[in-house]
């Protein structure tokens, strides 16, 4: 039975059955600027109108993700205006944190005790003490664990192999010169070199597409669990001595410091130095980006190279990155961006609305029609920032 899970050998059943009749779901306009992916495709809303669920998608939530109104409206959806969109809606789905209307900011719209489902919830301490108000239940989709029964509703790693794929492009852009081989008549094109450094989701993505485009790639990571994917990919794996043993009990890297982190230093660099692209995306789960690349790094790179940070939202792991910007210094163009999903909208949002609906379905009640908060399941523990007026600690 769904809830139900055993602890120490004694079962446990603790539901929270939310105070609404049937599931009622309404999928909201992003306001953030650059913003154009959308929570829901058509294709998602059918699935949902088919489990029994009333589904409302905001007018224009498509619009920049090539998908007008009609198409939604043709999969089962009511289209209103905001806040004729809510409704009585039971759950209130977002990519990106809700913001201010004009005066009114959106959370004060929403439903008393609905549930917010979107990412990025939890920094902001306006928007918590909002949710606390309206007693929403808020999942923040960006702390779902990485297992293997939330693979399917991952939107972290759904958008890092769009972030992967899109570094790559941007650095082939900006080089200058040739990713392939090419042997010509008038002589032999030798292949960029590219030095990925994080192997995790976005890292394997980016090796992978410049070796679709003829480069010669080296990668980096402190998990040395990583070698095998980094060569099946046909690139070579670089790792320093002092990381072994830089996993935790999960999998995930823990933080270098001090001589560890100089001696990763002293070993990207040998690298780094005959390298054309270096993509950076190396991650640490609740740290601050850690920083890879010094001043005096760039600067042994050769004149025209190209740095794209892909941690540039952390902080970035380059010293000189500034996040949502190009910039040159020494000679080596370092970008920043940000947001790159949204630069491939239409795909974007047909993974993250399809991990949405992955999601919904994994919270609705089949037998009661109901939203089941099940606070005992690993999923909804680790995303459930708020829940009936109370902030969560999440994990
Ligand atoms: P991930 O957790 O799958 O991979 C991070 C990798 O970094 C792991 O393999 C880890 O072992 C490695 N790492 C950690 N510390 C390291 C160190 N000191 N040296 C070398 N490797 C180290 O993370 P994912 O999903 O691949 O994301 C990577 C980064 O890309 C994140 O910062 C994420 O926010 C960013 N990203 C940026 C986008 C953009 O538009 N700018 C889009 C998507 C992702």
């Amino acid at each position: 039975m769904r809830g139900q899970r055993l602890t120490d050998g004694v079962a446990i059943r603790q539901r929270v059955d939310l105070p609404r009749s049937a599931m009622k779901v309404a999928f909201l306009r992003e306001l953030q600027e650059g913003e154009k992916r959308v929570s829901a495709v058509p294709a998602t809303v059918e699935k949902l109108v088919k489990a029994g669920i009333e589904v409302a998608v905001e007018s224009e939530a498509g619009l920049a993700s090539a998908l007008p109104d009609a198409e939604y409206a043709k999969a089962g959806a009511r289209i209103a205006r905001f806040p004729e969109v809510l409704g009585d809606a039971s759950a209130i789905v977002k990519v990106r944190p809700p913001l201010s209307r004009g005066s009114t900011h959106e959370v004060d719209s929403f439903p008393e005790g609905a549930i917010l489902v979107s990412s990025a919830l939890r920094s902001d301490e306006t928007l918590r003490e909002k949710l606390k108000r309206r007693r929403i239940s808020a999942f923040s989709l960006d702390l779902l664990p990485r297992i293997a029964r939330a693979q399917s509703m991952d939107v972290l790693s759904s958008m890092a192999n769009i972030g992967g794929y899109k570094s790559v492009l941007l650095a082939a852009n900006a080089l200058g010169k040739f990713f392939p081989m090419l042997m010509t008549a008038a002589g032999t094109i030798l292949p960029a070199k590219v030095l990925v450094l994080g192997a995790g989701v976005a890292g394997l993505q980016a090796i992978a597409t410049a070796r679709r485009l003829g480069a010669l790639v080296a990668a980096f990571d402190v998990r040395p669990a990583v070698k095998e994917q980094v060569e099946s990919l046909g690139a070579r794996f670089v790792a320093a001595e002092a990381h072994e043993g830089a996993e935790d009990a999960r999998g995930y890297a823990k933080e270098v410091t001090g001589d560890a982190a100089k001696r990763e230093r002293e070993a990207i660099l040998k690298e780094l130095a005959q390298s054309d692209v270096c993509i950076t995306t190396a991650l640490v789960p609740g740290k601050k980006a850690p920083i890879l690349l010094t001043a005096a790094m760039v600067q042994a790179m050769g004149l025209g190279s190209v740095i794209v940070d892909l941690a540039a939202e952390q902080g970035g792991n380059c010293e000189l990155t500034e996040p949502g910007k190009d910039v040159v210094r020494h000679g080596v163009t370092i970008l920043g961006p940000l947001n790159l999903p949204s630069t491939m909208a239409p795909q974007a949002s047909q993974l993250y609305s399809r991990n949405v609906l992955n999601f919904l379905l994994q919270v609705f009640d089949k037998e009661t029609k109901k939203i089941a908060v099940d606070r005992n399941d690993e999923i909804v523990r680790s995303c459930l920032i708020a829940h009936d007026g109370e902030m969560l600690q999440t994990g």
